[in-house]
């Protein structure tokens, strides 16, 4: 008996009927055969025993892939980023993308070449013609789309293989932890920092472009002076973070024209300190209007008043500007006398 005379006990009975059987296909008949050679069964369609050596092969492909994404979490975890390695003809290059290229793309190779096998050696390869149809299908033929599509999952055997079917969802479900690792690379978390900058009580007002300590003198009116705090040097290796939050923008009014009553309490003669972080996406304001005392952040042109508490007045900002409560210490320098009371630049959080 050729093994084209064997009955397939996992297809259809209309299926196995049309195997060889030469004709157009139709409705009736979708499993007609239009013309191609006659139907050949695989080795596996016959065999049980070479069924189940290509279903070990297709789990060994999907646990190679799940301990390769295991490699990969702990690659990633214990190599350091820093070490180098030499590789044939490639020459020096980086320990760990090495060893993360390697591992993810065995991994996903692994899933790949699983699932090709499972298809060519296990699941129906049996030809099948269709007629086109209308683009909207109607309501029978849907049903005949679920009704085939209930079938080839039986044909697929993923409820039989249950071994294929463990294996698959394992390397399913691991292969996006690699992703999730990566995240490690956003930074650290920004625990309370985001709550609090190097203002505190007592800190000077040092201009940034002299760096020297401000006195009240050196803010004219209608000017626009930009402040860090004292003992923040560009040489610092935290300089950009910290500068990031703290950095400041010195104006001084008139106090007749100062509407917020707690913004003239929290001011030095007219002189008003605000974050120069704008609270929109925190891009640094630069722009003042003598005669309206508006900043304007030049990114997406948010304008905030600073005779009014720096509340916004125009543009997609949300908060008005937080502001720091200065002061004048014993030897005429201007002084912070807390740090920000609000979070500063763009406000993930329901400000209170
Ligand atoms: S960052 Fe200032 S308006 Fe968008």
């Amino acid at each position: 008996m050729s093994s084209q005379d064997i009955p397939d006990e996992n297809l259809p009975a209309e299926q196995e009927a049309a195997h060889g059987a030469v004709g157009v296909a139709d409705e009736k008949n979708p499993f007609a055969n239009p013309g191609l050679p006659p139907h050949e069964h695989r080795i596996q369609d016959t065999d049980e025993r070479a069924a189940k050596r290509s279903e070990r092969v297709v789990a060994l492909l999907f646990t190679v892939s799940m301990l390769a994404t295991v490699a990969f979490i702990a690659a990633y975890v214990a190599i350091p980023s820093d070490k180098s390695i030499f590789v044939f003809p490639i020459g020096h290059l980086s320990a760990l993308n090495f060893a993360l290229g390697l591992t993810l793309g065995t991994a996903l190779f692994c899933i790949g070449a699983g699932a090709v096998h499972w298809a060519r050696t296990l699941m129906s390869d049996v030809e099948i013609t269709d007629e086109r149809h209308p683009i909207a299908a109607p309501a029978d033929v849907r049903a005949k789309v679920i009704a085939d599509f209930k079938q080839g999952a039986k044909e697929s055997a993923i409820g039989r293989r249950g071994l294929i079917r463990t294996t698959m969802f394992g390397a399913l479900t691991l292969v996006p932890l690699a992703g999730v690792v990566l995240l490690r690379d956003l930074g650290p978390l920004p625990g309370t920092s985001l709550r609090h900058t190097l203002w505190s009580k007592g800190k000077l007002l040092v201009n940034m472009n002299t760096n020297e300590p401000l006195r009240p003198e050196d803010v004219a009116v209608g000017s626009l002076t930009f402040a860090k705090p004292e003992g923040l040097e560009e040489t610092d290796e935290e300089f950009q973070t910290e500068i990031a939050k703290a950095a400041l923008m010195i104006v001084r009014l008139q106090p007749d024209n100062i509407k917020d009553k707690r913004e003239l309490e929290w001011s030095h003669e007219g002189i008003v300190a605000y974050s120069k972080i704008c609270t929109h996406v925190g891009c640094p304001i630069s722009l003042y209007e003598q005669q309206t005392h508006h900043v304007l952040c030049p990114c997406h042109q948010s304008t905030f008043d600073l005779s009014d508490g720096a509340r916004v007045i125009f543009g997609p900002a949300g908060h008005a500007l937080p502001q720091l409560r200065i002061g004048v210490n014993d030897e005429g320098y201007l002084e912070a006398l807390g740090d920000f009371e609000e979070p500063v630049g763009p406000a993930f959080w329901e400000r209170g």
